[in-house]
């Protein structure tokens, strides 16, 4: 590799990493100048050596306009948050002084708060809230949002602003969380994460925005006045007979009576809305008297959001299971008479660990509270002691690991209790196979969860190198199993195929070793730059590098100390995986002498990672086609080099018919 090829390598996943933390994790690490200079380095290199450019490349996927972060925007009005309240009492005491009688009662949406402008009828921007001075710019992002219309009804002349909440509905949240599973990618924690989310990405990004499917409720028209508007409920008029999306649930209220059988009608009915509301704001109704009601810095003081109390319901605890994980940690599940909360029947509740059963003393028969918070999964927050009849049953971690009977341990340093049987325990195997097939591991489309546990327990697979063992049958009959069939059993094999020329680090990655994510099997690959020299290095070598603590050291140096884990690392290099850090071209390789030119785009990797196989037999890459081109691996939309190659009677290959003859020649 030189010195291009590998600045570049390092700039795709500097990018990547920088964009994750800006878009989908909101804590950028660098600054939007640092962030943009890097983009500008990698596009100048592409531009530069396109021999070197990937499909996955981030510039192809991240924002190309002044800034490649979204761009900073302030509103005219600032957008305001509002003050919360629990109770009826401070319901009455918040509006004590603003001395009102008709209020409007609106669900409050959990979702994203967003400003749209929009010029004589015709939508021109939109922003995030931000910190409610400065927001985002996401209009080329809301452009692409079905919900939010183009163009107003009746197109009013001049500037209107409207203020209100994109969210995600329950069920394309769940949709988007189904095929992200089946992709191995990070699951989103609730609707309102998976909507920001969403809505931040780059706009290059569109097809991933226009898929998940944002909604959008407005509830604001900034200025109303100058619309001849002097109610709020006059506003959710204007803005429905403008075209723009309403809720239904509101209602005008006369007193605060009325307003509180509102907020008690609605706190069960909202779970029949289909997405996720949090309580009720409560606005005056007359907003002609707003700006004498005023403002505090942050909230204004003619509207305050009445929260609704975490979702909680009483329930039996029938039993207490235990799950293993990909570690072999096992984790306490409380398996629940059916109970509804916050809208949907649940049936198990985390019980995080031991010493947390312990100090909450839950036994298995015990009636429970059970809760919801932002998360989905419920957890038990208490227990009804006097309920007790004397046949709870006070639980005790198991002895022997429910999956494969292997001994458990405690290990001194830690809260957790293990199954040590990393090599062979149907439930790590399981997981083990999600986590090599994720995304960060060896990126193998169409294993999720569900498939992974079909496949484990057809008992054909007993550690992760079986799963390139198994023929087109195996996957035919577990994926007839499988419910959520994203991928035909033809397209796993060719993404297991095509997962053979991952980098070595992306191979330590998906061998989950306790400790050892991408950035530390990144550390590992550089630093000793094969598999070997890696697998023979001491404890105390792996420690003193640096970035890689004590524990870690630890971790890896037992992980390659037992004698299945070193066998399986045999398959993989007998299946032709990368052992190093760039695979060495060898002379007397099968393709030696071969020159291959790819063009159009290859559906299962990249044209740099086919490069890289044929380059591992000993051929040859060359971008251009001539005479003593012997190959053209022709993909999706190829061009002119398809032409010339028909033209020169080059011998032109389907992306199939490569990876046959890469299967021939190995
Ligand atoms: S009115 C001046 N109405 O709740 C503030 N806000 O916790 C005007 N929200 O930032 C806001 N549903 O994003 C209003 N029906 C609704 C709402 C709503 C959700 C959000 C809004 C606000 C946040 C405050």
């Amino acid at each position: 590799m030189d010195i291009f090829e590998a600045r570049m390598n390092e700039l795709y996943e500097l990018v990547k990493h920088h964009a994750g933390l800006y878009y989908d994790e909101d804590s950028p690490e660098i600054s939007d100048a640092e962030y943009d200079a890097l983009v500008r380095e990698l596009r100048q290199l592409e531009a530069d050596y396109p021999q070197y450019s990937r499909k996955d490349s981030p510039t192809q996927t991240v924002g190309g306009s002044a800034s490649e972060l979204l761009a900073k925007v302030e509103h005219s009005t600032p957008m305001l948050s509002l003050d919360n309240v629990f109770t009826p009492d401070e319901l009455v005491n918040f509006f004590s002084r603003s001395d009102s009688e008709g209020f409007v009662c609106e669900m409050k949406i959990d979702g994203l708060a967003v400003s749209l402008i929009y010029e004589d009828g015709i939508f021109v921007r939109g922003a995030t809230r931000g910190n409610g001075r400065v927001g985002e710019d996401v209009t080329e992002n809301l452009m692409l949002v079905d919900a939010v219309p183009e163009t107003l009804n009746d197109a009013p002349a001049g500037r209107v602003e409207v203020r209100g909440e994109v969210l995600m509905t329950w069920e394309r949240f769940n949709a988007v969380n189904a095929a992200r599973e089946a992709k191995g990618e990070k699951l989103f924690a609730n609707p309102r994460n998976a909507a920001a989310g969403t809505l931040r990405q780059s706009a290059k990004n569109n097809h991933v925005i226009a898929e998940r499917g944002l909604d959008i409720f407005l509830y604001y028209l900034v200025d109303a006045e100058k619309f001849g508007v002097t109610t709020q409920s006059g506003a959710l008029s204007w803005l429905a007979e403008h075209g723009l999306p309403v809720q239904t649930a509101y209602k005008v209220c006369d007193d605060i009576e009325s307003v509180n059988e509102f907020v008690e009608k609605w706190h069960e009915e909202r779970y029949n809305l289909g997405y996720v509301t949090d309580g009720v704001v409560v606005k005056v109704n007359d907003l002609t008297r707003w700006p004498e009601i005023g403002a505090t810095s942050h909230a204004p003081r003619w509207a305050v959001a009445y929260k609704y109390p975490p979702e909680e319901a009483r329930t039996r605890i029938t039993d207490i299971i235990i799950s293993v994980g990909r570690t072999g940690v096992l984790t306490p599940v409380a398996i629940l008479e059916p109970v509804r909360l916050a809208g949907t029947q649940v049936s198990r509740a985390g019980l995080h660990n031991a010493d947390d059963i312990a100090r909450k003393d839950i036994r298995k028969g015990d009636i429970v509270n059970v809760r919801k918070a932002a998360e989905i999964i419920p957890e038990v927050v208490s227990v009804d002691k006097e309920a007790r009849t004397g046949g709870e049953e006070v639980f005790a971690m198991p002895e022997r690991c429910p999956a494969c009977d292997s001994e458990i341990v405690r290990l001194p340093h830690e809260a957790a209790y293990r199954c040590p049987n990393r090599a062979s325990c149907p439930a790590q195997l399981a997981e083990s196979l999600k986590y090599f097939a994720s995304r960060d591991g060896m990126n193998i489309k169409g294993i999720g969860k569900s498939l992974a546990k079909h496949l484990t327990a057809s008992g054909k697979i007993h550690k992760l190198s079986d799963i390139y063992t198994l023929t087109l049958e195996d996957f035919v009959e577990a994926l007839s199993k499988d419910k959520v069939r994203t991928k035909s059993a033809q397209n796993i094999l060719a993404e297991l195929e095509a997962s053979k020329s991952r980098t070595l680090a992306n191979l330590i990655t998906a061998l989950g070793i306790t400790e050892v994510g991408k950035n530390t099997a990144e550390l590992l690959t550089e630093h000793f730059g094969n598999i070997d020299a890696l697998m023979n290095a001491s404890e105390e070598e792996l420690a003193v590098i640096e970035g890689v603590g004590e524990v870690t050291a630890r971790s890896v140096h037992e992980f390659f100390r037992n004698d299945d884990n070193r066998a399986m690392i045999e398959d993989f290099r007998a299946m032709g995986f990368r052992m190093g850090e760039i695979k060495a071209v060898s002379s007397d390789g099968r393709l030696a002498g071969k020159t291959f030119v790819f063009t159009g785009a290859l559906e299962a990797m990249t044209r740099d990672e086919a490069g890289d196989r044929v380059k591992a037999l000993g051929g040859h890459v060359s971008s251009s086609v001539s005479k003593k081109t012997d190959y053209v691996v022709a993909g999706d939309k190829a061009g002119s080099k398809l032409k010339k190659a028909e033209s020169l009677d080059v011998r032109i290959l389907t992306e199939s018919e490569f990876y046959a003859l890469l299967e021939t020649q190995e």
